[in-house]
C-alpha cells in the first residue's frame, strides 16, 4: 500500500507546470517571504511592542515553529500537487483520515484574499513613494515635512485608492500569466538588489550617531514590556513574514520538482527573510532615535524614517527612487503568492482559464481593499473591536487566522500524514527528521495553542 502511494506521488503532476530548478523555487518562495512584512511591518510592530523582548520571541518563533511549519507546507504541497484545498482533501483521504481537512485549505484561501486586500493598499502606498521620490518631495525635508507628506497622502482616499488599483492590476497581470513566467527573473534580480540597498542604508544609519540606541532597542530584551498580546503579535509576525499558515507556500510546493531538498530550501528562505527583517530594523531604529520620532508610531514608520534619511543624503533622490521601486517589487512578488492559492483553486475546481480566474479573484480583493483605503481617511473614526477596518483585518488575519492555519497544518503533517509519507518527502529518517517530527507534532501545536489561550485570557497566570 505504502509503496504504491509513493509511486503515485511520483507520477502526480501539477496542472500549472513545475519550477524550472531548485534555485527557481527558492527564489520564488523568497520572493513571497520577503516583502512589506520585513521592511514595513517588522519595524513598526517591534516598535509598538517594546523592541528587544519582542524581537527575541519573534526569532524563537521563526526557528521552532516557523521553519517546521514551512517544511510541512512544502511537503504537503508537493505530495498533493494541487491547490491547497484539493491537496488537503486528497491527502486526508489517501491517509485513510478525512477529506474535511480541505477546510484548512479553504481557510487559507480566504486568509490570502483578506491579507491581500490590505497588503495591496500598502503596496500602492509604496508605489506612490516612487513618484514622490522622483519629484524630489523628500529632498532636504525635515520630520515635519515627511509627516505632512504622509498625512496628506493618507488623507486623500482617491490617491490611495488609485495606487491600490494599480497595485492590484500589476498583481493580477502576473498571476494571470502563470507564476513561473516572469516571476523567476524578477526575484533573481530584486532580492540581491534590495539587500545591497539596505546595506547602503545601514551605512547611513551607522553614521547617524544613534546606531547604539537602535541596537540597544532591538536587542536588549526588557521582559517587563512583554505581554501575552505581544507574544501573539511576535508569533503572528513570524508566520506573516515567512508567508506560512495560509497555503501560499503549499501552493508553491505543488510545483516543486521531486528531487529538491525541502529542508535546505526552507532553511535558505528563512535565513534570507530573517536577515532582511533584522537589517530593516537596524536601519530604521537608529533613524527613529536620531530624528526624535516615536518607535511605536505605527504603520507609517518606514514611510517617515526612510524618506527623512534619503532627504538628507547626497544622491538621495536616486537612492530613494530605487529603494521604493525595489520595495514595490518585493511587495509585488509577495502579493502574487497571496493570490495563487485562490486562483489555482478556481482554475482546477471551476475549470476556468487562469486569466478569468485571476481577474475575478482580483476584483473581489480590490473591492475588499476599499475598506482599508477608507480606514485611513473617511472612515478613520469608524472603529469596532480592534479599531478601524484595517486594524481589524490585520488582527484577524495575522493574530488569528495565520496561527490557527499554522497549527492545523502542523497537526496535519505530524499526525494525519503517516511517518512514512513525511519521511519519504523529506528524504531522510535520521535525527533531523526526528527533530522536525517532534516540532510539528508537539512543540508547534502546543506552543501556538498556549500563546493563543494566554492572549485571550483563557489560561490563568501561575504566579
Ligand atoms: N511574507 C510576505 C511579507 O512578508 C507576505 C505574504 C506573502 C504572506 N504570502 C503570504 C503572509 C502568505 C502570510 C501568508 O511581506
Amino acid at each position: 500500500m505504502l509503496s504504491n502511494r509513493a509511486t503515485d506521488t511520483e507520477k502526480r503532476k501539477s496542472l500549472h507546470g513545475h519550477w524550472s530548478s531548485r534555485m527557481a523555487f527558492i527564489l520564488a518562495v523568497t520572493g513571497s517571504a520577503v516583502g512589506l512584512g520585513n521592511i514595513w511591518k517588522f519595524p513598526y510592530v517591534a516598535g509598538q511592542n517594546g523592541g528587544g523582548a519582542f524581537v527575541l520571541v519573534y526569532l524563537l518563533c521563526v526557528a521552532i515553529i516557523g521553519m517546521p511549519v514551512m517544511m510541512s507546507e512544502i511537503l504537503i504541497g508537493r505530495r498533493g500537487r494541487r491547490n491547497p484545498i484539493a491537496t488537503m482533501a486528497l491527502l486526508g483521504e489517501e491517509e485513510g483520515k478525512s477529506r474535511h481537512w480541505q477546510w484548512v485549505g479553504g481557510m487559507g484561501v480566504i486568509g490570502g484574499i483578506l491579507i491581500l486586500s490590505y497588503y495591496s493598499v500598502i503596496g500602492g502606498w509604496t508605489l506612490s513613494y516612487v513618484f514622490k521620490s522622483v519629484a524630489g518631495t523628500f529632498s532636504g525635508a525635515g520630520a515635519a515635512d515627511v509627516t505632512a507628506a504622509r498625512d496628506s497622502f493618507l488623507g486623500n482616499w482617491l490617491a490611495i485608492g488609485s495606487f491600490h488599483t494599480v497595485f492590484m492590476l500589476l498583481t493580477v497581470f502576473v498571476v494571470a500569466r502563470g507564476v513561473e513566467r516572469g516571476l523567476e527573473q524578477a526575484v533573481r534580480f530584486m532580492v540581491p538588489a534590495l539587500l545591497l540597498l539596505m546595506l547602503v542604508l545601514l551605512g547611513y544609519s551607522i553614521n547617524s550617531g544613534y546606531f547604539g540606541e537602535g541596537l540597544a532597542f532591538m536587542f536588549t530584551p526588557d521582559f517587563s514590556k512583554l505581554t501575552w498580546d505581544s507574544v501573539l503579535a511576535a508569533m503572528g509576525q513570524a508566520f506573516f513574514t515567512l508567508s506560512i499558515g495560509m497555503g501560499s507556500v503549499m501552493a508553491y510546493g505543488a510545483y516543486l520538482p521531486e528531487e529538491t531538498s525541502i529542508t535546505k530550501s526552507s532553511a535558505a528562505v528563512a535565513m534570507a527573510d530573517t536577515s532582511i527583517a533584522i537589517l530593516a530594523g537596524l536601519v530604521i531604529f537608529p533613524l527613529v532615535f536620531a530624528n526624535g520620532l516615536d518607535p511605536a508610531d505605527g504603520p507609517g514608520l518606514v514611510f517617515i524614517t526612510l524618506p527623512l534619511a534619503f532627504g538628507q543624503m547626497s544622491g538621495g533622490v536616486f537612492f530613494s527612487t530605487i529603494f521604493f521601486i525595489l520595495l514595490s517589487f518585493a511587495a509585488w512578488t509577495s502579493a502574487i503568492s497571496l493570490m495563487e492559492p485562490a486562483v489555482a483553486w478556481v482554475v482546477e475546481h471551476r475549470h476556468k482559464s487562469r486569466e478569468l480566474a485571476a481577474m475575478t479573484i482580483g476584483l473581489i480583493i480590490w473591492v475588499l481593499g476599499v475598506g482599508t483605503v477608507l480606514s485611513f481617511n473617511v472612515l478613520s473614526e469608524f472603529k469596532f473591536l480592534k479599531g478601524t477596518i484595517f486594524e481589524n483585518l490585520d488582527h484577524l488575519t495575522i493574530n488569528i487566522m495565520l496561527p490557527l492555519g499554522g497549527l492545523l497544518i502542523a497537526v496535519f503533517a505530524g499526525w494525519v500524514l503517516c511517518r512514512n509519507s513525511t519521511a519519504d518527502e523529506l528524504r531522510y529518517a535520521g535525527t533531523a527528521f526526528k527533530l522536525w517530527r517532534v516540532l510539528v507534532r508537539y512543540v508547534a501545536p502546543i506552543g501556538i495553542l498556549f500563546v493563543f489561550l494566554k492572549s485571550v485570557g483563557l489560561l490563568p497566570d501561575l504566579s
